[in-house]
């Protein structure tokens, strides 16, 4: 084909991908011919599946993985980068759906890491760096703490510095994997406002979530990926959730079972005075009590980094506390998690990839985490067939996208990888359930899926502590309801009394009677 050589009209696509098609070493097919192009000034949202294909386009396009066939097109012109340094320096940064920052280091200090000139960081460097990045928070709107140590920073916070980091190169192409997971509904307000700023200054986002009522607020135009192909691309003012919907899953979805009331059973756990300690010798738990009684769920509401995560840890035996924690009237106190979980605790972690899976290990290994003793035989050993016919049960039954039981972890999609986790956990069949943030990365299906089996669980018996930031989940699901605030909870309701604006309010500091006058 011959390349013009004069260019007259304006460029059309800041990129483009040709034909791509990306075949695993493994031999799976995550993309087969797929074009997709994404003009200047434009926000893009990448809708699909878990499996879909949508990281590995994104991953394809800012140099992470190459494609097995088709070409890349930057500004016009077919490019191959090497590595993601490349492509940053030729303007396209992404931000991963596990973000890797470092965590003892500030803010300001991640950003300059890997920042041109930046391995040594002198004062006077950092104090360049400084100020230009608070000229990019100015402009963009998007705000950060730069002298705090990333790790005790909320993750929507450490997620901002994360686009910083990549802003701070003078990306022309910013790609968010997922952003949305992490967030509360004010930060998702406050990052959409800085994506059409960027928008608006003439450079690019591609936008991956799994919501489409995010989608449809942010995007200019949407391309919906299904099985490794593109099945549609919309302007976003034409088109809506249920076209998106069908399109992506290429079929209706029916309504979601609704919540029954249901008598609630005996109390399963009980919780007095806990108390947390947090990072900084604060407390992160103020002094806490509840009980969660069999057929019920109970769901913890809040803004992230509220000391939901410290008071989860601290009840399935990962943290010290004070306090008083009775599983079926035995104390949990100074037992470690294999003890706990062994008096029927099943926990499914917030933070999937650090303390759900092994990555490196394979399905049937990670499918039996916790309980491999029930797969023991005689003088240990591991009675492989019987673990592989588990876990491929547990992919039958939770849909589980893998290449089979052999497959290592790292290789399924981020919903898939979480699919595993719940999977397993569930399986326990646990008399307490702690899920913390259970449907967050999960597609429509997967989501509804969980949702619903939940609420089944429920139905027969177990008892349920789900800690949610997204309010749809709360909502649906939970009987009772407590909003927790900077460690200690500042209402607890019967979900009937509860509507958003109150548990807006109550998650914002309010106390039960101020939101209620
Ligand atoms: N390293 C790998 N080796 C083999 N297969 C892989 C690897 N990474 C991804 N895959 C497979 O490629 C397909 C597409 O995966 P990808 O991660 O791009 O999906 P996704 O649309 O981002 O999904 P999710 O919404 O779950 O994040 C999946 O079938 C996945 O299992
Ligand atoms: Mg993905």
């Amino acid at each position: 084909m011959l390349a013009p050589i004069f260019r007259l009209r304006p460029m059309e696509n800041l990129v483009e991908a040709r034909k791509i098609t990306k075949i695993y070493a493994d031999g799976t097919v995550a993309l087969r011919d797929v074009d997709f192009q994404v003009r200047p000034g434009e926000v893009m949202g990448l809708l699909g599946e878990n499996g879909a294909g949508k990281t590995t386009l994104t991953k394809i396009i800012s140099g992470l993985l190459s494609p097995t066939s088709g070409t890349i097109f930057w500004k016009g012109k077919a490019v191959r980068f090497s590595s993601p340094r490349e492509a940053l320096q030729a303007g396209i940064g992404m931000v991963h759906q596990h973000f890797a920052l470092v965590g003892p280091f500030t803010g300001l200090e991640n950003i300059a890491l890997g920042a041109e000139g930046g391995g040594l960081l002198s004062p006077v460097k950092l104090k360049t760096i400084r100020t230009k990045v608070e000229e990019i928070m100015s402009r963009t709107g998007l705000h950060a703490p730069l002298d705090a140590p990333v790790e005790e920073l909320p993750v929507g916070v450490q997620q901002r510095i994360e686009i910083l980091k990549i802003l701070f190169r003078e990306v022309e192409l910013l790609i968010l994997d997922e952003p949305t997971a992490v967030l509360t509904p004010q930060e998702v307000d406050e990052l959409f406002a800085v994506l059409r700023n960027i928008a608006a200054q003439g450079k690019s986002v591609i936008f991956i979530t799994h919501k489409l009522r995010e989608v449809l607020a942010v995007t200019d135009r949407i391309t919906v990926l299904r099985r490794g192909e593109v099945v549609g691309v919309r302007e976003t003012p034409r088109t809506s959730v249920e076209e998106l919907a069908q399109l992506m899953v290429g079929q209706e979805l029916g309504v979601l079972r609704q919540k029954e009331p249901r008598e609630r059973g005996p109390e399963v756990l009980r919780v007095e005075e806990l108390v947390v300690p947090g990072p900084a010798g604060e407390p992160a738990v103020r002094g806490i009590s509840f009980t969660v009684h069999a057929g019920e769920i109970f769901g913890i509401a809040g803004i992230q980094g509220n000391g939901q995560t410290e008071l989860v840890e601290a009840l399935v035996g990962l943290r010290p506390w004070n306090g008083r924690v009775e599983l079926n009237g035995r104390s949990l106190a100074g037992l470690g998690p294999a003890q706990i979980a062994a008096l029927g605790l099943a926990h499914i972690p917030e933070d999937r990839h650090g303390m759900g899976l092994i990555l490196d290990m394979n399905v049937t290994e990670n499918s039996i985490l916790g309980r491999i003793s029930a797969f023991q035989g005689f003088l240990g050993r591991l009675r492989w067939a019987s673990a592989q016919r588990f876990a491929q049960d547990l992919i039958a039954r939770f849909s589980i996208q893998a290449r089979g039981v052999r497959a290592p972890a790292r290789s399924l999609s981020g919903g898939n990888q979480q699919k595993l986790v719940v999977g397993r956990e569930l399986s326990k069949s646990p008399r307490i359930l702690i899920a913390n943030q259970p449907t967050r990365g999960l597609d429509i299906a997967a989501t509804r899926f969980i949702r619903e089996l939940l609420l089944r669980l429920r139905d027969e018996g177990m008892a349920i502590l789900l800690v949610s930031a997204d309010l749809d989940e709360i909502f649906e699901l939970a009987d009772r309801v407590a909003v927790m605030y900077r460690g200690t909870f500042t209402g607890v309701l019967p979900a009937e009394e509860l509507d958003r604006e109150k548990v807006g309010l109550l998650m914002g500091g309010l106390s039960l009677e101020e939101a209620r006058g």
